[in-house]
């Protein structure tokens, strides 16, 4: 058994992805959608149940997928799906890369990107984010010939930057592998890159209704890709039922509900917008623009009181520390009125 034990230990030692736990509290620490309001929410499950017969294995995936074809107008054959981006992810790497390759990711990217990379002890090529908190594409692309896949999280978790379409379009366009764009919190961002799939046979963009759906509890997330590359992960790679019957259903419903949603992501861009403008007027922080839902800003050497003080008053948000040439990170999720204020209130007391 010491082969066990030697891995286990092995095992032990590794940076985990941190799961948050925050009951009670405020949470404006996950990139969640509080916006969404508890009866909506009550509502689609209560009707999504009512459709499903648990008893029997979900046969209901190809309703779904046909939903999210219409949805985008993309053809039911480059549409696989997953428990979350973040199973999409997991089996993209342990079944695409290999201890042979490196992938080219930003620095900061989304943590669980890199935690699963460590996992499987594979090599990734950093490009750091400016002072500015944002990625020179010359210098991205200059690490081309050295990488054989490509990660982007376009709008990047934490920073809230995403390139230019121009920019994020060449970038697909120039690089000689497969391209994994994690599109989380792109409906809060100006563009997207669905389109780009129909040209692109290397190209992998990545969805999940986690993020503007506010479904985060359901782990229902999708992937648009050439159709080999679904084909060959949904028949071969992906579990039989890796969405249960519920989620599937409420899926279909949210998707046939989307002028709904676009009131609400309206409304989390301008609270964004406007948590940005209050926090610069606070004259305490260097606050960085964001096309997601949250907000980076470095409390230099405040930072832990700061995050500590919130905590104990309730209000959890992300603490990085140093990225960089800054000092002290935090990163706060855009919430309802009520939180977002409540947050700013707190944070502009702790300055007095
Ligand atoms: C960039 C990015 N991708 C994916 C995810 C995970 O999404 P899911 O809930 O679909 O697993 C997150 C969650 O925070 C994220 O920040």
């Amino acid at each position: 058994m010491n082969w066990l034990n030697n891995k286990i230990s092995k095992l032990s030692k590794l940076d985990v992805y941190e799961k948050p736990s925050s009951k009670g509290l405020l949470k404006m620490n996950s990139n969640e959608n509080f916006v969404i309001d508890t009866q909506y929410q009550s509502n689609i499950i209560t009707k999504a149940s009512k459709n499903c017969d648990v008893r029997a294995y979900p046969e209901n995936h190809e309703d779904f997928i046909k939903c999210l074809s219409k949805y985008h107008k993309i053809s039911i054959n480059k549409i696989g799906i997953g428990s979350g981006s973040d199973q999409i992810i997991d089996l993209l790497l342990t079944n695409f890369a290999s201890k042979r390759i490196k992938i080219l990711i930003s620095n900061p990217t989304f943590s669980f990107f890199e935690a699963r990379c460590k996992l499987y002890s594979l090599r990734t090529i950093k490009v750091p984010f400016s002072d500015s908190m944002i990625l020179n594409f010359n210098q991205f692309m200059s690490k081309f010939d050295d990488a054989d896949m490509l990660y982007l999280d376009s709008p990047n978790n934490p920073t809230g930057f995403q390139f230019s379409k121009l920019d994020l379009r060449e970038i697909i366009d120039c690089f000689d592998g497969p391209v994994i764009i994690d599109e989380a919190y792109v409906d809060f961002a100006g563009y997207n890159v669905v389109d780009l799939t129909k040209k692109y046979d290397n190209l992998i963009v990545v969805k999940t209704f986690s993020k503007a759906f506010g479904f985060a509890g359901l782990r229902l997330g999708y992937f648009i890709a050439d159709q080999n590359i679904v084909n060959v992960f949904m028949k071969a790679i992906q579990y039989p039922y890796p969405i249960n019957s519920i989620a599937l259903e409420a899926g279909k419903l949210l998707l046939q509900n989307i002028k709904k949603l676009s009131g609400i992501i309206s409304l989390i861009k301008n609270e964004r917008n406007k948590m940005i403008l209050n926090l610069r007027k606070l004259n305490a922080f260097e606050v960085f623009n964001s096309q997601a839902n949250f907000v980076l800003f470095d409390a230099k050497d405040d930072y832990l009181r700061i995050y500590t003080a919130l905590a104990e008053q309730g209000i959890l948000i992300k603490k990085l520390g140093r990225i960089g040439t800054h000092k002290g990170c935090l990163r706060v999720t855009i919430g309802t009125k009520d939180m977002n204020s409540k947050f700013i209130l707190a944070i502009r007391d702790l300055l007095r």
